[in-house]
């Protein structure tokens, strides 16, 4: 086997003026060509082909699709710390493989149902014993490979020379084909908050300061040719290759560090503070490196990969775990028009020290008892599950951008918070209040206090928090996506459960697929949200279904009709850039357990027409079809809500309340076809409907869309409820123009919809009562 040497060249520093500095900027082998008796590994439907070879000491693997070269060889490995290496002089000692089929029910998720298909092969290498070692140096890779993509990752057995180690480089390489489309945010290890960029990969290197200018804080880049998982790609012959991790757990999150010459990307771990890319203990395992290799977009938005390959749930008892739609005192702190403190009177606050109840009150405080009974009575009205109130707490004043260790207790309300009085009024009314921690990065005063925090939660009924990571992390030197902040993410959750507590979190590590395991994760932002206003351009929706969200569900934060910040909170500016109509087709487009309606009560006031979509649309499914899509451009989905737990919500969350008026909550209503007045027994007897909810995004460019109902019942009338972009509708010049139509439609019927700029589509189909 011909080996060539290629020199890697130290990587240039442009732009952002970041150095790519690396212990591996050294020579690397890379072979050309599988050798003829690599070890074969096929997908079920033989239409994927992972080769596997110890050439000249080096592990490599490479994968095609029908022949045709999706990752050439590529070099498999790692440098560690100290004179142990694991990136050559290996020997394979031994092989195996397997296949495994099984269904799986997911607790709440895109389908009631998900296959895991897969042949295995587990391959074992070994090194020669080094200078006082006793063993030799183990190292297992297993390969899964499913028939839309690949999964790999590392083992570390006891009986082994390494037990304590650390890495300083993983050496995984995803070598490609040529310089594909890429959809892909910038490598950090602190953000993920950037507006996806589209280019070709050769491009990314003078791309890649752009997204900076406008993302999220704080950045911590580390090279000009970096970018994140998970990476979107696209060949000139139309293929669709994702990159992406699973199960990430007591590891670094990794990046992917691009060689723009020869088009090879390298894992890129996080650092911790010292430096280390990872501190194992065998024995022990990576997370799953994937690669996705599929035929059409529709097939990437419809792989089950990074789920499959996390472990099955790990919460015996999940009947508290339930999906939730939501509001909260929230868009008004981000528009402008209040504010999450209480005061300005001092220029630091010391929580148990600064007297709240003495002082003086700014008057722009949003958390306040009758603003937030206010969002409850709209809340309940309107059949939502929760609210969520964001700034009830003390330290507000000093919460952001100080690295202030003890920034909350999380148990503290301000004054004019009174949150026995509010839990109570809002379960009165059918509503949860959702907790909120913002823990502003200094993760060791939130675990300090979390068990108290936690507490509080069980003594007042509230059973889901949001908790946020703003800012730079305590311990200081640590990074978002570093090995340790894994950890506090992991037990943030595995706490929460305990407490029968559901978990969204933000700025937290973007999901690797654990919600499979830890069904009580419903929600993560990790990826920049509607929070990021007028900075989201058209087309940014349209990319995400593809990369952050096939980790798991993205907290949005949809629903915005008001586009104008100066209406929203006045003495405020800026545009925000989509249709109404494009707000609602993400309901249907973004999967999430977790759906908020984002915009302001009194602003849902003026288009409740449009709003009753919101109220309808369900938010677990049975079924899903991905009708149409192209990253960028366009994504048309179809969805059958999963009527188990809609009804099984209402009862277990107490929204159903007999006999009085607004009783069932919408989606359940217009699935039962009940009354205002109907009760739980009603409920029980009635009947469902058969219901489908259909969404189409765009990005910058108006598009119609013709959508075949097939999917819909043979021989059988459904009422057609299309929230359409109004003929004149344009996200510059004329966003809140809409349709609302009624038609009967059937199996045999296309759907004609125009969709505008920056535009979309809502329509609900229900079978017709006879
Ligand atoms: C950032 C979060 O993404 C946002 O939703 C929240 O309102 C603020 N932090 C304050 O916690
Ligand atoms: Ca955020």
């Amino acid at each position: 086997m011909k080996t060539i040497i290629m020199c890697i060249m130290a990587w240039l520093t442009v732009g952002c003026g970041m150095a790519a500095t690396s212990s591996t900027d050294t020579e690397i082998s890379r072979i050309k060509k599988m050798p003829s008796d690599a070890v074969l590994l096929q997908s079920p439907d033989k239409v994927l082909e992972m080769r596997f070879a110890v050439v000249d000491g080096v592990p490599y693997y490479a994968l095609t699709r029908k022949g045709t070269d999706v990752i050439l060889p590529s070099q498999l490995g790692f440098q560690l710390v100290g004179t142990a290496s694991l990136d050559k002089n290996f020997t394979l000692t031994d092989t195996s493989a397997s296949s495994f089929d099984e269904t799986w029910q997911p607790v709440w998720g895109e389908e009631s149902s998900i296959r895991n298909h897969y042949n295995e092969l587990l391959v074992k290498l070994s090194k020669p014993a080094e200078d006082g070692q006793q063993k030799s140096q183990c190292m297992n890779i297993r390969f899964r490979l499913y028939d839309d993509g690949l999964g790999f990752r590392y083992e570390f057995p006891l009986e082994n020379a390494l037990t304590y180690f650390k890495i300083k480089e993983e050496l995984t390489e995803f070598a490609l084909t040529g310089d594909h489309t890429a959809w892909w945010i910038p490598g950090d290890y602190s953000t993920q908050e950037f507006n996806p960029t589209e280019s070709r990969l050769s491009e990314i290197r003078n791309l890649s300061d752009e997204p900076r200018k406008r993302g999220g804080w704080p950045h911590q880049g580390f090279s000009p040719t970096g970018v994140q998982t998970a990476l979107q790609m696209k060949t000139a012959d139309g293929l669709y290759i994702n990159i992406h991790e699973a199960a990430v757990l007591d590891y670094p999150t990794t990046n992917l560090n691009l060689d723009d010459r020869n088009f090879v990307f390298r894992t890129w771990l996080t650092p911790d503070a010292e430096g280390y890319k990872g501190r194992m203990q065998a024995p022990c395992k990576t997370p799953w490196r994937t690669v996705m290799a599929c035929a059409s977009a529709t097939d990437v938005l419809a792989s089950r990969l990074i789920l499959n390959l996390n472990e099955p749930c790990k919460i015996e008892d999940t009947s508290w775990i339930h999906p939730v739609k939501y509001m909260g005192v929230w868009w008004e702190m981000i528009s402008g028009k209040s504010e999450w403190s209480y005061t300005y009177e001092y220029p630091s606050v010391q929580l148990g020290v600064t007297d709240y109840a003495h002082s003086k009150p700014h008057g722009r405080h949003g958390a306040n008892n009758e603003n937030v009974r206010r969002y409850i009575d709209f809340a309940a009205e309107n059949g939502f599950d929760a609210i969520l109130v964001e700034g009830w707490n003390e330290g507000w004043e000093d919460w952001y951008g100080k690295q202030k260790d003890f920034v909350f207790d999380f148990i503290t309300p301000y004054p004019d918070f009174d949150l026995p009085a509010l839990n109570n009024y809002a379960h009165q009314k059918g509503i949860r209040i959702i907790m909120h921690h913002e823990s502003s990065s200094s993760t060791v005063n939130y675990e300090r206090w979390m068990e108290q925090a936690y507490n509080l939660m069980d003594k007042y009924g509230y059973n889901a928090v949001k908790s946020g990571y703003v800012g730079k992390i305590i311990p200081y030197g640590e990074y978002h996506y570093s090995q340790p902040l894994i950890n506090h993410y992991h037990y943030a959750i595995t706490e929460a459960a305990k407490h029968h507590i559901m978990v969204n979190a933000h700025e937290a590590v973007r999901p690797t697929g654990l919600c499979r395991t830890w069904p009580n994760m419903i929600g993560n932002e990790s990826a920049m949200g509607t929070e990021f206003r007028e900075t989201i351009k058209p087309g940014h929706t349209t990319i995400f279904p593809f990369t952050r969200l096939q980790g798991g569900p993205m907290d949005y934060t949809p629903g915005i009709f008001e586009q104008d910040m100066a209406i929203t909170a006045p003495g405020k500016s800026g545009k925000m850039n989509h249709t109404i109509c494009n707000q609602l087709g993400l309901y249907v487009t973004f999967y999430s357990p977790l759906q908020m309606a984002a915009d302001l009560p009194e602003n849902y006031e003026r288009f409740m027409d449009a709003f009753q979509f919101i109220k309808d649309v369900a938010v677990d499914w049975e079924k899903t079809i991905y009708i149409e899509a192209e990253p960028n451009s366009h994504i048309i989905t179809a969805r059958k809500p999963k009527l188990s737990t809609l009804n099984k919500a209402s009862e277990s969350t107490g929204t159903l309340k007999d006999g009085k008026k607004g009783v069932v909550n919408n989606a359940t209503k217009f699935v039962y076809a009940l009354p205002d007045n109907a009760t739980a027994a009603d409920l029980a007897k009635a009947e469902p409907r058969d219901v489908w909810y259909l969404g189409g995004i765009t990005g910058r460019n108006a598009r119609n869309a013709a959508v075949k109902l097939d999917f819909l019942k043979p021989g059988v009338t459904y009422e057609a409820i299309i929230y359409a972009d109004a003929p004149n509708a344009d996200y510059q010049t004329n966003p809140q123009a809409y349709t609302i139509s009624k038609k009967n439609v059937n199996s045999k019927t296309v759907l004609k919809l125009r969709m505008a700029r920056g535009g979309g589509f809502a329509v609900s189909l229900r079978e017709k009562i006879k």
